[in-house]
């Protein structure tokens, strides 16, 4: 059992100051769209109730909860905010101003077997509309989706959001599939989402398997299993009954992602339903046209959630956008950014006799809200330079014993090598 206590935790990461300088300007994105798009930031506890994210729909994110017992109590990890948010909103429903509009950066912890964009920890960047039932919500995140896209350099050609809805698959299988036990739908959709991963095959035995919760009948299973590989959303909508309100909401959202720009970038797919038992309408991930990552993003529209944790009904649709998938893509594309300290200022003093003035310029350049290094010990003017350089700092500031004896500074700028003097600060 022993580990190498100078390693992390596998599947976890530490943050040097050149990964957090990325790692900012990944979440420099996120916050800027997410203003853009008129969002109030939110945070919550990385450690919940156990019970908060304990369902029973046979999700992977259950099992994979990092969960302990402390003092009585049952407490978890977060392997997703959508809970705790649903949490606040629910604690103060009456007090607040919908709809709400909340974005969040939380990191997640969830025990995965691990492969190419998928960790133990990761950031993901959630935006959720609470309290509007309508598909302007969907649109609204989709397009802030391909807004930060853009932003990170991006082609329109690289990403496609792809699109389905819950609700058209209920209702199609309402009076037929579900019909005599229509609370089975979730857990299909928990069974059916692991298409990609584990085969067709393999998700009918699932759904036929009596002992698995769902329960289907041999032809039940095949019609799922085919509905799934609809592309085309007047197909799928042929299949529903008439006035499948799945059917109206798509073709709504699609019309009004017409509006936004972005017919070319969004398609139709049966395929996407999601992992997450809580989903209930309109759902959709964003891949690479490659298809050679996993999913950037996934969200969807949740209008139950807060009702299964004791609260008022509330209608509520987002996202979450992890951290790792999208700087694979980056990456591959070669559009991760090369980024620099940002150190304004290096003030050297030659010996202790020096050292008060140098104190007072640093003092002095800080009230004006710059970034200086003050050199500790006392090294060589050479090394000071070569450092100053290498830390791409503006200016380097020299007080030796000359300038001392004449009350002033010496400020070399490190780009143009041009010297000036300044009065040293009282
Ligand atoms: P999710 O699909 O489980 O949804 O995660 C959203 C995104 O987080 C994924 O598309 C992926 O980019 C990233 N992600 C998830 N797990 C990992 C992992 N182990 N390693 C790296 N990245 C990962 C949710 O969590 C929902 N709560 C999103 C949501 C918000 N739905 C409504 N509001």
């Amino acid at each position: 059992m022993s580990k190498n206590p100078l390693q992390p935790p596998r599947g976890t990461r530490d943050f040097y100051p050149e990964d957090l300088r990325l790692r900012n300007w990944l979440f420099g994105h996120f916050r800027a769209v997410s203003r853009s798009f008129g969002f109030e930031e939110v945070d919550a506890p990385v450690l919940e109730h156990e019970e908060l994210f304990t369902r029973k729909a046979g999700e992977e994110i259950v099992e994979q909860l990092y969960h302990f017992e402390l003092h009585d109590r049952r407490l978890a990890l977060r392997p997703e905010i959508t809970p705790s948010v649903a949490r606040m909103v629910g604690a103060r429903r009456g007090a607040l101003r919908f709809p709400l509009r909340w974005f969040s950066i939380p990191q997640c912890w969830r025990y995965e077997r691990m492969t190419r964009g998928r960790k133990r920890e990761h950031y993901q960047w959630n935006m959720d509309i609470w309290g509007e039932p309508s598909e302007a919500a969907e649109a609204e995140l989709i397009a802030a989706v391909f807004q930060c896209l853009d932003r990170m350099g991006l082609a329109r050609a690289d990403v496609k959001v792809r699109v389905s809805s819950r609700a058209l698959l209920e209702e199609t299988l309402h009076e037929t599939v579900l019909r005599r036990r229509p609370e089975v739908f979730p857990a299909l959709c928990v069974m059916i989402d692991k298409l990609d991963k584990i085969g067709a095959d393999a998700v009918r035995e699932l759904l036929v398997d009596p002992a698995g919760g769902v329960g289907l009948d041999a032809h039940s299973a095949d019609f799922v299993v085919s509905w799934l590989s609809l592309r085309d959303l007047g197909e799928a909508v042929k299949q529903a009954p008439p006035g499948a309100t799945g059917a109206s909401e798509l073709a709504r959202l699609f019309e009004l992602l017409g509006d936004y720009g972005l017919s070319d970038r969004v398609v139709f797919d049966a395929s996407i339903v999601r992992g997450l038992a809580y989903y209930t309408g309109v759902v959709f991930e964003a891949f690479d046209t490659g298809r050679s990552l996993r999913a950037i993003c996934g969200g969807g529209r949740y209008d139950h959630l807060l009702e299964t944790l004791g609260g008022a009904a509330t209608p509520a649709v987002g996202f979450g956008f992890g951290d790792v998938v999208i700087a694979e893509l980056l990456a591959d594309k070669g559009l991760l950014p090369e980024t620099q300290r940002a150190l304004d200022a290096v003030v050297f003093a030659f010996g202790e006799a020096e050292r008060g003035a140098a104190v007072r310029v640093a003092c002095a350049l800080r009230r004006d809200d710059a970034s200086v290094e003050l050199v500790l010990g006392e090294p060589k003017l050479k090394r000071v330079i070569a450092d100053a350089d290498k830390s791409g700092a503006r200016r380097l500031y020299v007080i030796g014993p000359d300038e001392l004896a004449r009350g002033e500074v010496l400020i070399r700028d490190l780009e143009t090598g041009e010297q000036t003097h300044e009065a040293i600060p009282r």
